[in-house]
């Protein structure tokens, strides 16, 4: 597959990405960043990027904006909006080329491998080892946060991402029951279509279509075979007869949604349940702060379900922060302050309350955590112990942004294509993941 015509996911990661990139962005206008006042500028200052610009993540940024300041380290913000991250993405790496990268900046699954192989990324194995990370965090995210063996990043939460989220009185006036498997789903989307209104929102961004196939790929193929396919990258499976019934199942799907054909974010998705123009929507516990902060309680006004089929499993995302190599000592204290923060019990707390999401810590208290959250502390839990764990493709946990982008190709080619033939895809995925690897 040709790389540089990856339509679909933008995240890729080659040196020489990186310098194309640079050049590309020389000529685009630069993110908005809001300057502290300079009369009270703090000795030390952290700018962090992040693409936390929906309402519910804003809130969540600002927990962490205060955490530091409370600790007289200003907040520079690079916020760069675009949920997924893409945009975020590009801007970093022409900041990065030009030899000014921020502080910080939100990096997460393989692209710290990437990041960390170009050298940029400094080590936190001092932090890690004072506060002892590598007792605190389950396995399987130290695992992430490592480059050849050292600490290069710091977890900041867990988000769950196969949920399906409901808003209950459109599917009662329906006359449709909370699905728990596909099937259900299909028989509740029906009714849902018959009494006119949209059975389920959906974004327009490739990262959100594929967070909808990823779902759909847990429940056909269980966790065992969705680690084949999308982990182990077997050819067998990504080609094999259970992959075309992924496709399949994901085709049934489009009659449901209504394919927006101009730009619509997730968090606009989110707030169609609300505003009672959509009944359903797969998208991961991110959008909790969404429902929150325009009013509705989640678990309660909007329900939260596991994707149909996806009962008991659970589909991992992980945000962390890396910090970029700067040399005067005021700005090394500062990440090593921001990242030794992000780690306490009390930031834990406060920060996924806001984001929806639970504490990457297992000793944090939950009390007054919603419904949803419990749910998914219980579910990482026991999936944790079963090594049942799935990390998300759309999410860039799964593999590398190569394979990422080439999976990002067939499923949204697919999806929008007028003639899509499920066999012909499952054979078209296991030939783009075998030339992206
Ligand atoms: C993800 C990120 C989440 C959430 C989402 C939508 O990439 O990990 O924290 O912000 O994008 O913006």
């Amino acid at each position: 597959m040709n790389k540089s015509f990856s339509a679909g996911c933008n995240r890729s990661l080659s040196l020489a990405a990186v310098f194309i990139t640079a050049s590309i962005s020389a000529f685009m206008s630069g993110p908005a960043i809001s300057a502290p006042d300079a009369a009270q500028q703090p000795e030390q200052e952290v700018e962090v990027l992040h693409w936390w610009t929906a309402k519910g993540e804003i809130k969540a940024a600002e927990v962490l904006q205060g955490s530091l300041e409370q600790q007289h380290i200003g907040w520079k913000n690079f916020a760069i909006a675009g949920g997924g991250g893409e945009s975020a993405m590009t801007v970093l790496k022409s900041r990065a080329v030009s030899g000014n990268p921020p502080s910080a900046a939100q990096l997460k699954g393989y692209d710290l491998q990437e990041w960390g192989m170009l050298g940029f990324l400094t080590n936190l194995d001092a932090v890690a080892n004072t506060q002892g990370w590598d007792q605190l965090l389950p396995p399987v995210i130290s695992q992430i946060m490592k480059y050849q063996g050292h600490y290069v990043a710091v977890p900041v939460n867990i988000h769950r991402v196969n949920w399906l989220w409901i808003n209950p009185e459109l599917l009662e006036k329906a006359g449709a029951t909370v699905p728990d498997s596909l099937e259900s789903f299909f028989a509740a989307a029906e009714k849902l279509k018959q009494a006119n209104i949209v059975p389920v929102a959906l974004g327009s961004d490739p990262w959100q279509e594929v967070t909808l196939f990823e779902s759909v790929a847990l429940a056909v193929l269980g966790p065992q075979g969705y680690r084949r396919a999308f982990v182990d990258l077997d050819p067998d499976m990504l080609s094999g007869e259970p992959m075309v019934d992924v496709f399949r199942q994901f085709e049934r799907m489009r009659q449901y949604i209504d394919v927006k054909t101009k730009a619509l974010e997730w968090s606009d998705a989110s707030a169609m349940l609300v505003e009672g123009k959509a009944a359903m929507q797969f998208m991961g516990d991110w959008a909790k702060g969404e429902f929150s902060a325009l009013g509705k309680a989640p678990g309660q006004e909007i329900l939260c379900v596991p994707a149909p089929g996806t009962q008991g499993f659970f589909t991992y995302n992980i945000d962390s922060f890396a910090f970029f190599k700067h040399s005067d000592d005021l700005s090394i204290q500062a990440q090593e302050t921001m990242a030794q923060t992000i780690l306490t019990p009390a930031f834990q707390r406060e920060f996924n309350l806001a984001k929806g999401s639970i504490p990457v810590r297992t000793d944090v208290d939950l009390t007054g955590f919603d419904t949803c959250s419990l749910a998914s502390s219980t579910a990482f839990q026991l999936n944790q112990q079963n090594k049942t764990l799935v990390p998300s493709i759309s999410q860039g946990l799964a593999s590398t942004s190569y394979v990422q982008a080439a999976i990002f190709d067939v499923v949204t080619d697919f999806f929008h294509s007028k003639q899509a033939d499920p066999e012909k895809a499952a054979n078209q995925l296991a030939r783009a993941v075998k030339s992206a690897r």
